[in-house]
């Protein structure tokens, strides 16, 4: 649905009203503006016009008054436009810490939604009206953008570091996904929709896609069996090589050197795939590195894991106890994120650059094939 003005979107989130009415006052000034001056320089340009040839002007001298007017009138505008930008800003990237969490991986060309309960999606992404949602978002390859004009949020996704977004929808209805930075051949058929449903229609959404392994169970099942991080990192910190990771999520790390850093997602995941970067102080070099082992979407669920060891730290969701299994090693196929796997739940994926796919098939819903991809 189209909103009444032209060229403007449906508005739909509770910061998408903010930024249209700061859209308005910009474009209400700058055509106050563009009509004052031009209007005033084609009346001057008549009125002062030379009358007789050789003709000298009266001498001006300056004005204080008036100087100080035109300086102070447009700095209080510009003043304006700076605080309520400002304002706006921050309303919209400052997350929530209530919010529920999702994680998305930006891929050439599509996009693939995790959720924290386990359902995964391509090219959608289902969420319930009038609650907080936090996007935290990655790329497997170069940089996209996660575009959702109708709630005004935009993010680059960059290679090897985490943005993040979050928006609350506030009418139920399907909306535009876009690709807003050109990625190559299929950019413009990067596209999705964003699936906003009222709260009933959204847990009846979450039970028909039920039984479903959450990121934080695939990321302990990496952990312990596949990566076997645990043998170095114990649970309670105990005859480990490594420190435990109870609790690391959010708290202040002192580095060799005296450096301090703050442990979220990026440091978490740095310290996964490449160790040596940001050594603790204290510790030895003695971590091997995980680069090249894990994908993407294998690093959102190790993290998950290791934020769900820092209960209350973690951004208010409810996540899925670590279950206790004792299976042998199932292979990175099984994960879900394999090779197999990925093809499976990935319909347009083996799309070699410059090869004619219609355009369509990256808005192909893809929920089916990504909500069926439980091998076991
Ligand atoms: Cu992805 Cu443009």
């Amino acid at each position: 649905m189209q909103s009444w003005i032209p060229f403007i979107p449906e508005s739909a989130s509770t910061v998408s009203g903010q930024v249209d009415a700061l859209y308005f006052y910009l474009v209400g000034v700058t055509i106050f503006f563009t009509v004052l001056i031009s209007g005033v320089l084609i009346f001057f340009v008549i009125r002062y016009r030379r009358r007789v040839a050789f003709e000298i002007p009266r001498p001006v001298a300056g004005s204080i008054k008036l100087e100080s007017l035109w300086t102070v009138i447009p700095f209080i505008i510009a003043m304006s436009m700076f605080v309520w930008g400002a304002s706006v800003y921050f309303a919209q990237y400052s997350i929530p810490k209530d919010a529920l969490e999702v994680y998305v991986v930006g891929k050439q060309w599509m996009w693939k939604v995790q959720h924290t309960t386990g359902q995964r999606e391509i090219n959608e992404l289902h969420v319930p009206v009038g609650r907080k949602i936090k996007l935290v978002m990655t790329t497997e390859d170069v940089i996209h953008s996660f575009f959702i004009p109708a709630f005004r949020v935009k993010s680059d996704v960059v290679p090897g570091r985490y943005t993040y977004i979050w928006f609350e929808a506030t009418k139920p209805g399907r909306y535009h996904l876009f690709c807003a930075e050109y990625c190559g051949t299929n950019h413009s058929g990067m596209t999705g929709s964003i699936v906003v449903m009222e709260p009933n229609d959204y847990d009846d959404w979450l039970s028909g896609n039920a039984n479903l392994e959450s990121p934080v169970a695939a990321g302990q099942r990496l952990f312990t069996e596949t990566l076997g991080c645990a043998s170095c990192h114990k649970e309670d910190g105990s005859g480990g090589r490594g420190p435990s990771l109870m609790g690391l999520l959010g708290s202040e790390v002192r580095l060799e050197g005296g450096r301090t850093v703050t442990a979220d997602e990026s440091y978490i995941r740095e310290s996964i795939l490449n160790p040596r970067a940001q050594i603790v102080a204290g510790l030895k070099r003695i971590m091997p590195k995980i680069q090249g082992q894990v994908s993407e979407e294998q690093l959102l669920q190790l993290i998950s894991y290791i934020k769900s060891l820092s209960p209350g730290k973690s951004s208010g969701i409810e996540t899925t106890a670590p279950a206790r299994s004792n299976n042998p090693s199932p292979g990175p196929e099984a994960l879900g994120t394999g090779p197999a796997d990925e093809q499976r739940m990935n319909p347009i994926g083996a799309t070699p650059p410059g090869s004619a796919s219609p355009a369509g098939a990256a808005t192909t819903p893809a929920s089916p094939a990504g909500n069926s991809n439980r091998p076991r």
